[in-house]
């Protein structure tokens, strides 16, 4: 859809609070650049599960989860408009989804701070992401301990059923469900309802150009808008060991983008010719990101987009958000 169009067409969101499909949500911190994990990964199904028509979507940026690592006011606004290009790039339609800012709406953090009342220390010491810091001897921030919470609020606050994300977000929809059922049984009342992770086991784990899990902070990335370029020294620089016919590492971000059965036809033809193979991944790789490439392109030319959508985010997430809050105030007995 052309940009003119985007503009014209964007007559006012669907009205999500009259609405009686399921739930979607799911964010991204404004962390880096976005990556194939980030897109194959959660991304993609976002999109699709958007476009189907079949639920009612929250997509936000996750700003205050992103405070914890990244804190460069300048850098914290660039990224978050990248961000919200990159998900109208890779083809999330403004009219059909709720596309916010977490910061912008406060019952994000006003939920965190009832579910820290409700949550012990020892519970959150069994995250991930804890107990890596712990191993290696890292201090921790009270925000990043605190991560699971403000997840939980973030999936909570909306009735989410469904959580498009990576199988490295599984733990986290757990603490949110616990949170839900811990919070429905102390305050005898069902305000909650229980989330299901949505991962898709063949890009669970997506890997980089080492083999390993992609990951920002691996530096193994390919990103979503690398240019042609950028994209043939990220897989030139793919790590192959020569003692196999295949290069795992090739054919493993290859196949995001080909069918197997196609891939393996041309790996067995060029056996053993790992450049040969990597030159066929970027011409294939530049081929499938070039259209989203150009939309991203397009949208950081003028980006005024950015502001209609995240305006308009904010208004409806505020108002789902604080009806049920209401109803958390009254469960709790503050109100
Ligand atoms: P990174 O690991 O690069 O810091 P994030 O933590 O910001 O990426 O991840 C944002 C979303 O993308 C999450 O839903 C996460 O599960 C997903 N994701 C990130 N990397 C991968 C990957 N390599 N494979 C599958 N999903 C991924
Ligand atoms: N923790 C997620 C990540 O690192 C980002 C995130 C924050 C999120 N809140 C969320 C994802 C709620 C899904 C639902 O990628």
């Amino acid at each position: 859809m052309s940009r003119y169009a985007w503009r014209t067409n964007f007559c006012g969101i669907v009205c999500t609070m009259t609405s009686n499909k399921p739930v979607l949500v799911s964010g991204i911190k404004p962390t880096g650049d976005l990556h194939l994990g980030n897109y194959f990964g959660a991304m993609r199904q976002q999109v699709e599960l958007t476009k189907s028509g079949k639920y009612r979507p929250f997509i936000f940026v996750a700003d205050y989860h992103a405070l914890n690592t990244m804190q460069d006011a300048t850098e914290m606004r660039r990224r978050t408009r990248e961000l919200v290009m990159g998900y109208l790039a890779a083809g999330l339609d403004p009219e059909q989804v709720v596309l916010f800012k977490q910061s912008d709406v406060p019952a994000h953090t006003e939920l965190c701070w009832i579910f820290d009342a409700i949550t012990t220390m020892p519970y959150l010491m069994r995250a991930h992401a804890y107990k890596d810091a712990e191993a290696k001897n890292k201090e921790i921030g009270v925000g990043s301990f605190n991560y699971p919470m403000l997840m939980a609020a973030d999936i909570l606050l909306y009735d989410a059923s469904v959580v498009p994300v990576g199988a490295d977000q599984k733990q986290h929809i757990e603490y949110a469900r616990d949170t839900a059922e811990k919070f429905n049984r102390i305050f005898k009342d069902e305000v909650f309802i229980l989330p299901e992770p949505y991962i898709m086991p063949e890009v669970a784990i997506v890997p980089g150009t080492d083999g390993r899990k992609m990951s920002k902070s691996y530096g193994n990335v390919v990103p979503l808008f690398a240019s042609r370029d950028e994209l043939a020294r990220r897989v030139m620089s793919i790590v192959t060991d020569s003692s196999s016919a295949r290069p795992e590492n090739v054919y493993a971000i290859h196949k995001l983008v080909r069918s197997t059965a196609e891939l393996d036809a041309l790996y067995a033809e060029h056996a053993g010719n790992y450049k040969m193979l990597k030159e066929f991944l970027i011409e294939d790789l530049d081929r499938y990101l070039a259209p989203m490439r150009a939309k991203y392109e397009m949208l950081k030319e003028d980006s005024s987009l950015v502001d209609t959508v995240l305006a308009r985010g904010r208004e409806e997430a505020r108002a789902v958000s604080e009806a049920k809050m209401s109803r958390v105030r009254r469960a709790i007995g503050v109100a």
